[in-house]
């Protein structure tokens, strides 16, 4: 132990001795915790051996003290890497008491993806929003008045019959399309609008290879001063060239009661190349879309002067779009979540 008033031969015996002591028993440690009681009692702030060395470096005449110091900074680095040795030394044996081999290659993880349906409907979206589209989304659960009503149709059409609906009471129903999105869109914001209106929709429909009671659709509305057939036309035809890589389109005249006059897009099946075969059922073309001259019906009844405003919508199916993409015969696939087939489309 160090006198009071140490000479400075008594000071280097010291710290060469606490450095000696501290440096065995750190390096002797059994574990974790008896090293943190070796680093408090050799290098701690309070109460340390090499605190009190630290002071009685002032008790020690002026021109002694810088070989005393370099005597103190010695002691301090052997007990420092001792330390430092110890601790690394004792984490290893931790790892290797897990029977962790650092050697091995990583286990894969596996990792979700996107649904293909999800996949094709962020793929329309993004083409869609380059052209300055926006996304709006409506309630799941609507009233007669916005699903059919506002959309023009007549009191007594069929869609509306219990066979196609599912009504939940109090004139409220699972919506059948996203239509309804166009009506509270033009009722909320005023023209110019460019939405597109993504999300699911519920027909009493049986759930067999072709149908399923619950499915995506994509809504898509233009509402402004002068918006024209043209519009149309061009928008989707681009859209089929985007998302398809189309050459050839085709617009069969169509019947909604939501829109006049009212257009059924068709892309050249790519299987085929327009020459037919089973996926196009021999047609050379794949129906994608019904689109059409928003009625002005629809606009009055959203509370917009029909004389000023023109628009014109369309409605897809994803769905549909994932079973051409991904050649699928039956579209519970998409209901299944059958990892073996979603891994293989997943990005
Ligand atoms: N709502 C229609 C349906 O569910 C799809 C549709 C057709 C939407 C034409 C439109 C449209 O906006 O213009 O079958």
């Amino acid at each position: 132990m160090l006198p009071d008033s140490p000479t400075l031969e008594q000071y280097l015996q010291a710290a060469d001795d606490i450095a000696l002591r501290g440096v065995t028993v750190l390096s002797a440690a059994p574990d974790p915790d008896a090293l943190e009681a070796a680093r408090v009692q050799f290098l701690g702030d309070r109460r340390g051996e090499i605190l009190a060395l630290q002071k009685a470096l002032g008790t020690l005449p002026p021109e002694q003290r810088r070989e005393a110091g370099r005597a103190f900074n010695d002691a301090k680095t052997r007990l420092t890497r001792a330390l430092d040795e110890r601790r690394t030394t004792l984490s290893r044996g931790a790892a290797k008491s897990l029977q962790l081999d650092l050697t091995m290659p990583g286990r894969h993880r596996w990792i979700g993806g996107k649904h293909p349906v999800t996949l094709v409907i962020d793929e329309i979206v993004g083409i869609f929003r380059e052209l300055g589209f926006t996304v709006a989304l409506g309630p799941e659960t609507e009233s007669e008045w916005y699903n059919f009503g506002a959309l023009n149709f007549p009191a007594d059409h069929p869609a509306m019959d219990l066979h196609d609906t599912l009504y939940i009471g109090d004139g409220a129903l699972l919506r059948t399309h996203t239509s309804p999105v166009q009506v509270r869109t033009l009722q909320r914001y005023a023209p110019p609008i460019r939405i597109l209106a993504p999300g699911t929709v519920f027909r009493r429909d049986p759930f067999d290879a072709s149908h399923a009671p619950a499915f995506a659709q994509i809504e898509g509305l233009s509402v402004d001063e002068g918006i024209s057939f043209v519009d149309l036309k061009a928008t989707l035809t681009h859209f089929a060239q985007r998302f398809f890589g189309a050459t050839r389109t085709r617009f069969r005249p169509s019947f909604f009661p939501f829109t006049e006059p009212s257009a059924e897009m068709d892309v050249e099946c790519r299987l085929c190349a327009g020459r037919g075969c089973s996926a196009c059922k021999g047609t050379g073309w794949m129906e994608i879309l019904g689109s059409g001259m928003v009625h002005p019906a629809v606009l009055e009844a959203a509370g917009l002067d029909s004389e000023r405003y023109t628009g014109w919508a369309f409605g897809m199916g994803p769905a549909r779009i994932a079973m051409q993409r991904y050649d699928l015969p039956d579209i519970r696939i998409l209901y299944d979540s059958d990892v073996r087939f979603l891994e293989q489309v997943a990005e």
